[in-house]
């Protein structure tokens, strides 16, 4: 049995790891704040299904380095907590920096200080690459350039959990530059989870606003497939920064996404159009040709029709816990 910190671990990504880290019976300590709205039931779940959870606001320096010495030596820190949605980024801009810079630099140094060995894997994002104008596959030959407040709080985190790795400080790290992830426990809304939100106003008959043409491509990749890779990276220690989503194979636009969710549904959407968001990437597919020489075996195993479905299978029996966490994020917006 391994010791795992899991930050943000009530959140969509950290509650998925948190699970499968519970059920492969490892200990884990899950530190969140709970601050995103819909957090709360996920914690009660994995409170109940062994995980200590430990509400801490990250981006207090003195109670996180207190919380990481009071913790000792653990085998890994997933460090996810983040806030996540790029539209509260240019309205709370000082919460954006807090959240993901500040919080960042608290738990790696945290990690130097009371558990230099253990792996440390920070969920990064592609909107570290900023507003590219690509039509091709996005691999790490692209220098960072991040537009929107979040995409600079996040490759600050990054850069720090990158300099943390180099020989002079000598932590082991890894960085994944994610494109969207989605899947079950997803409280998808319209600023942020496209897929989730998209097919939870489907099932439950809300509008939805298309901002731009809808030819927005991106590539998704199912959140337990996410979740295999990094148990995989660490298991092999990968260090370094790297472009993760579900590649050209599982690359769509937004009108296939909606195609997609329809046909499995059976429902049609009620759908407005606006104008394009700020930093919205007309086209983001993670380029994995890195895999060839990295020594993982991972490739993304569920394809986008699967994962679909899977999701909406999900939402489709979890309506009651959905409402709850819905309504209490779109009151949050
Ligand atoms: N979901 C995606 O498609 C996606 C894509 C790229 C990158 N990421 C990154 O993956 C990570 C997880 O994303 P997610 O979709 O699960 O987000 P989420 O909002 O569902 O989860 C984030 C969790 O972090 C917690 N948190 C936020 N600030 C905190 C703080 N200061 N202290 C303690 N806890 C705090 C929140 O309460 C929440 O439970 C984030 O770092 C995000 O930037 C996600």
């Amino acid at each position: 049995m391994m010791k795992v910190v899991v930050t943000g671990a009530c959140g969509f990504i950290g509650s998925c790891l948190a699970r499968r880290l519970l059920s492969n019976g490892h200990e884990v300590v899950g530190i969140d704040n709970l601050s995103r709205a819909g957090s709360s039931f996920n914690a009660a779940e994995l409170e109940a299904a062994g995980m200590r959870l430990e509400r801490v606001d990250l981006s207090d320096t003195e109670k996180t380095l207190a919380l990481f010495e009071s913790l000792g030596p653990v085998d890994a820190v997933f460090h996810l907590a983040a806030q996540v949605a790029v539209t509260t980024s240019y309205t709370d801009r000082e919460r954006d920096f807090r959240y993901n810079a500040v919080a960042s630099f608290n738990v790696i140094e945290s990690i130097k200080r009371h558990t230099p060995s253990a792996y440390a894997l920070y969920a990064s994002t592609n909107k570290v690459f900023g507003h590219l104008e690509v039509h091709q596959p996005v691999g790490m030959e692209k220098p960072l350039d991040p537009y929107t407040p979040y995409g600079v709080s996040k490759a600050a985190a990054e850069m720090y959990f990158t300099e943390y790795g180099r020989p002079e400080i000598g932590l082991r790290t890894c960085s994944f530059r994610q494109s969207c992830i989605y899947g079950h426990h997803q409280f998808g809304v319209e600023d942020q989870g496209w897929m989730a939100w998209f097919a939870i106003a489907n099932l439950h008959g809300l509008p939805i606003t298309i901002y731009g043409d809808g030819r927005q491509v991106r590539d998704l990749l199912y959140v337990e497939d996410l979740i295999d890779l990094y148990l995989e990276a660490w298991e092999a220690g990968l260090t370094g920064v790297y472009p993760v989503g579900g590649g050209p194979d599982n690359s769509i636009d937004l009108r296939r996404g909606l195609e997609l969710i329809s046909a499995h549904s059976g429902k049609e959407f009620n759908l407005t159009h606006a104008e394009t968001r700020p930093g919205d990437q007309p086209y983001f597919v993670a380029d994995l040709g890195w895999l060839a020489d990295s020594g993982l075996a991972w490739r993304p195993r569920v394809g986008v029709e699967e994962g679909v479905e899977r999701m909406l299978d999900w939402i489709s029996e979890h309506r009651a816990v959905i409402d709850a966490a819905l309504s209490e994020r779109l009151a949050a917006i």
